[in-house]
C-alpha cells in the first residue's frame, strides 16, 4: 500500500509550521525541485560532522571510507538504472550532464553537415548545448515534429532522420507537457540509421522506472535535486564504449594519470576522466540516501501515485469554465493551463498569494509556444508526496483567482 501520511512525515518541509503568505505552503513546483527527506539531510551531516576529507586524494583512513562511500554510491545510481557502475558519472546536474555529452562526444565527432535532430518542446539545457556545437562542428539542427498535441512519435522520428543524422537528443519527459517519449522504440530506429541517441532524463527519472540496458539509450542526463537528492548532483549514464571515446570536457585534478612539460597528459579511463575536480561528497551522500529512499517505496509506486494525481487535477480542472489544460492527455504528473484572460505570470502571484507555490512562464522550453500557440503557461507539478488535498487547494483558489483577476482587468 502507498503510505501517503508516512511519506510526508519523511519530509522537514511538509512538518514546517512555514507559511507562504500567511496560508500554508501547498507546494507545487516539483518539476523545478523537490523536497529533501530527513535520511538525504543525515547523510550530508554525516559527511560533514563526522567524515569530512577529499575522495581520491588521502592515504588515511578516513579518506579511504570516504572514497569506499562515492563508489558505493555509484553503485546504487547504477543498480537504480540497471547500468554497470563504470558507465556513470557524477555531474552537477542534467544540464552538466548534457554539456558532457555536447562538448565531450558530439564536439569530437560531428562535423560540417551532419544534423542534430531535437524537438521544439526541449528545455534550454536540452536544446542551447546543440546550438553551441552546431556552431561550432557545421553541424545542422533540425526537428523532429511533435503531434498536435505535443508528443513524440517513432513514426515522426524516423521520418526525420537521414543519412546525415549522427545525434537524436530528447527528453524521455517533457518539462512543460509531461508526455512520456517512447525512448525504446526511438533507440531502435535511430541505432538502425547509426546515429547515437541522447536522452534528457531530468523529468523521468525521479518519477518512473529507468533500465538503461532496456531502453537501450546511448547517453541518459538527470538531476539529483528533482528526485529528493541535494542541489548540484547529477547523472550521466553512457554507454561506456562511447564515455571511452570521448574527451573530457573540464581537466584537472583527479581525472589523470601523469602529466608533462611538452603538453601531454595520460588521462584515467571513464567514469574519473569526466570528474575532474572536487567532487561533491557531501551531494553524492545525499544523491545515494535518495536513491534508496525512492527505491525502498519502488518507483512503480510512485508513478501510480502521480498518475492517479493528475487524473484527479485534470478532472477537476475540467469543470471550472474557462480554464484550458494544455496537456490533459499526458502522462506524467504536471498539469501546464492558462485562465482565459488572465496572464499566467498573474494567476501565479494570485496563487502565490493563498500559499501555492506554481511556476508559470515558458518554464525555459522557450520554443514551446510554436508548439501549442500560447506565450506563457502556470505549470503545476507533483511528487510523491503530493496530496489530492492540494490539488484542490490548487482548484480552489483558481476558481477565485480566474473571476478576481478577470474582474480586476
Ligand atoms: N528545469 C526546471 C523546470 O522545468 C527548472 O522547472
Amino acid at each position: 500500500m502507498y503510505d501517503l501520511k508516512k511519506i510526508r512525515a519523511d519530509f522537514p518541509m511538509l512538518r514546517s509550521e512555514r507559511k507562504m503568505q500567511g496560508h500554508p505552503l501547498v507546494f507545487l513546483d516539483n518539476a523545478s525541485t523537490t523536497f529533501k527527506p530527513d535520511r538525504v539531510l543525515e547523510a550530508m551531516d554525516r559527511y560533514y560532522k563526522e567524515e569530512t576529507c577529499n575522495s581520491h586524494r588521502g592515504d588515511y583512513d578516513m579518506s579511504v571510507v570516504v572514497d569506499g562511500r562515492v563508489a558505493s554510491a555509484r553503485k546504487t545510481v547504477a543498480k537504480f538504472l540497471n547500468a554497470d557502475p563504470k558507465e556513470i558519472v557524477f555531474t552537477a546536474g542534467a544540464t552538466a550532464s548534457l554539456n558532457l555529452v555536447a562538448y565531450g562526444y558530439a564536439l569530437k565527432f560531428l562535423k560540417e553537415g551532419d544534423e542534430i535532430l531535437l524537438t521544439l518542446a526541449e528545455h534550454a539545457s536540452n536544446t542551447l548545448p546543440w546550438f553551441r556545437i552546431a556552431k561550432l562542428t557545421g553541424a545542422k539542427i533540425r526537428y523532429i515534429p511533435l503531434t498536435e498535441e505535443g508528443r513524440v512519435t517513432v513514426e515522426n522520428v524516423e521520418k526525420s532522420l537521414t543519412p546525415r543524422t549522427k545525434l537524436v537528443s530528447i527528453a524521455y519527459v517533457g518539462n512543460v507537457l509531461g508526455f512520456i517519449a517512447p525512448i525504446k522504440e526511438i533507440a531502435r530506429v535511430v541505432h538502425a540509421n547509426g546515429a547515437v541517441l541522447s536522452v534528457d532524463g531530468a523529468q523521468s527519472v525521479p518519477h518512473m522506472v529507468t533500465d538503461v540496458k532496456d531502453l537501450d539509450c546511448d547517453f541518459l542526463s538527470f538531476s539529483g535535486h528533482k528526485m529528493c537528492a541535494p542541489t548540484g548532483t547529477g547523472i550521466l549514464y553512457g554507454k561506456y564504449e562511447l564515455l571511452d571515446q570521448m574527451d573530457p570536457f573540464e581537466s584537472g585534478g583527479g581525472m589523470n594519470v601523469k602529466f608533462y612539460p611538452e603538453g601531454e597528459a595520460t588521462l584515467l579511463p571513464p567514469p574519473s576522466r569526466f570528474e575532474a575536480g572536487t567532487m561533491n561528497v557531501a551531494g553524492i551522500y545525499g544523491l545515494q540516501a535518495a536513491i534508496e529512499y525512492l527505491m525502498e517505496i519502488g518507483m512503480e509506486n510512485i508513478e501510480a501515485h502521480e498518475r492517479e494525481l493528475k487524473a484527479y487535477a485534470v478532472e477537476r480542472f475540467k469543470q471550472i469554465p474557462g480554464v484550458t489544460v494544455y496537456n490533459a492527455t499526458s502522462e506524467a504528473g504536471i498539469v501546464a493551463f492558462n485562465v482565459d484572460g488572465v496572464f499566467a505570470q498573474d494567476m501565479a502571484t494570485f496563487l502565490n498569494s493563498k500559499g501555492i507555490a506554481c511556476r508559470s512562464g515558458l518554464h525555459c522550453a522557450k520554443m514551446l509556444p510554436l508548439v501549442i500557440h500560447t506565450d506563457a503557461t502556470v505549470r503545476a507539478s507533483f511528487y510523491l508526496y503530493t496530496t489530492k488535498e492540494d490539488i484542490d487547494v490548487l482548484v480552489d483558489a483558481v476558481k477565485k483567482g480566474g473571476n478576481f483577476l478577470d474582474a480586476y482587468f
